[in-house]
């Protein structure tokens, strides 16, 4: 049995391929939510290209494990997971905690809280949005990265539709976060993902950004792996000079569509809290292990956490890069 925590955009996305093709599973959501979600009546998943995805609604439970839960998914932000691990101390040792959050602190702060319990990562390579009450809609093909091989939890996603790969140990969460190192250029310029990969500015300023980040990555010895078939000078490269084709190969790559932007330009647009800290504050924190400040993701946070999330100001690419000195 699998309980997925979380019924946001990751949380209807994973829940509906689950559940439609009949995987054990059980959503633990907020007790506000269940009103809606019996309303709601099932879950609905809206995909590009392709019809939409129902499922009838999973068993809701208000436990985040029980006798027989062998994976907790934690499909929510990251500033909810420090409340959901503190009744995790009392589970069984069978129970594997499996964090879908982006960043990379997620993990290390589950092994440091729950150290009885194994831990793994889902690493989300989709694009989705929150809709409405138990319904998303995804803007790619529904990939995901599983790390090392949880045989049984394989098994689990296997014949659901998602696009399951595989990888060695984290490499894959430090290849995802520098992609998501552009989610604060998006947030701040409230761009698509089209947007961010075509405009010229857009593009400068995030190869500044990826270089910082790569430089300090690299300086401490991280590996990491970039979701696509080129090293980082080689998509470097491309951002820089290619024109289109990176915009072309996104598409290709990973399905996207052509409104798709990315989930921090959502949470900017509801007022939430951005995870900027566990993204680009990420890079800020390793210069400052390593001695080696990273000064433009530095100010991309302090603009992200300087916006007011009631009337957040939009700046144009041209303004921004400026303001960046690039
Ligand atoms: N969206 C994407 O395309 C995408 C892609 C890759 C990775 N990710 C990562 O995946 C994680 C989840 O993102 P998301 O986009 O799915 O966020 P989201 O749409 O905001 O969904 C998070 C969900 O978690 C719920 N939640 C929060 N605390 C909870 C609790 N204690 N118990 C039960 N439910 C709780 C929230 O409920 P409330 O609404 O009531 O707060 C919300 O429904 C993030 O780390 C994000 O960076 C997202």
């Amino acid at each position: 049995m699998l309980t997925l925590v979380g019924a946001g955009a990751v949380g209807v996305t994973l829940a509906t391929h689950l559940a439609a093709a009949g995987k054990p599973i059980r959503l633990y959501a907020r007790h506000k939510d269940q009103a809606g979600f019996a309303a709601a009546g099932g879950l609905t998943l809206d995909r590009p290209r392709r019809a939409a995805l129902k499922a009838a609604l999973p068993p809701l439970t208000d436990k985040l494990f029980d006798a027989d839960t062998r994976y907790l998914v934690i499909a929510t932000k990251f500033g909810a997971l420090d409340a959901l691990l503190a009744p995790l101390r009392d589970a069984p040792p069978t129970l594997t905690v499996v964090s879908t959050l982006n960043g990379v602190r997620a993990l290390p702060l589950i092994r440091e809280r729950l150290p009885h319990l194994q831990s793994t990562a889902l690493t989300i390579m989709f694009n989705a949005q929150h809709s409405g009450v138990l319904h998303a809609q995804l803007t790619t093909k529904p990939a995901v990265i599983l790390a090392d091989g949880d045989a049984p939890l394989r098994a689990l996603l296997a014949g659901t539709g998602l696009a399951v790969s595989h990888s060695q140990g984290e490499k894959a969460c430090w290849g995802k976060l520098l992609i998501n190192l552009a989610n604060a250029i998006g947030a701040l310029t409230q761009s698509t993902f089209r947007d961010l990969l075509s405009d010229p500015d857009l593009r400068a300023i995030f190869v500044a950004t990826l270089d910082e980040a790569v430089d300090r990555i690299e300086a401490a010895k991280i590996d990491y792996k970039l979701p696509m078939p080129l090293p980082y000078r080689g998509y470097r490269a491309l951002l820089k000079y290619g024109g289109g084709a990176t915009w072309w190969l996104a598409q290709v790559k990973n399905g996207l569509d052509d409104g798709a932007y990315p989930s921090m330009v959502s949470d900017v647009r509801a007022g939430r809290t951005t995870e900027v800290r566990q993204l680009n504050g990420e890079i800020v924190a390793l210069g400052e292990r390593l001695n080696r400040p990273a000064p433009v993701n530095a100010a991309l946070v302090q603009r992200v956490e300087a916006l007011d999330l009631a009337k957040p100001a939009v700046l144009t690419p041209k303004v921004l890069r400026h303001a960046l000195g690039l």
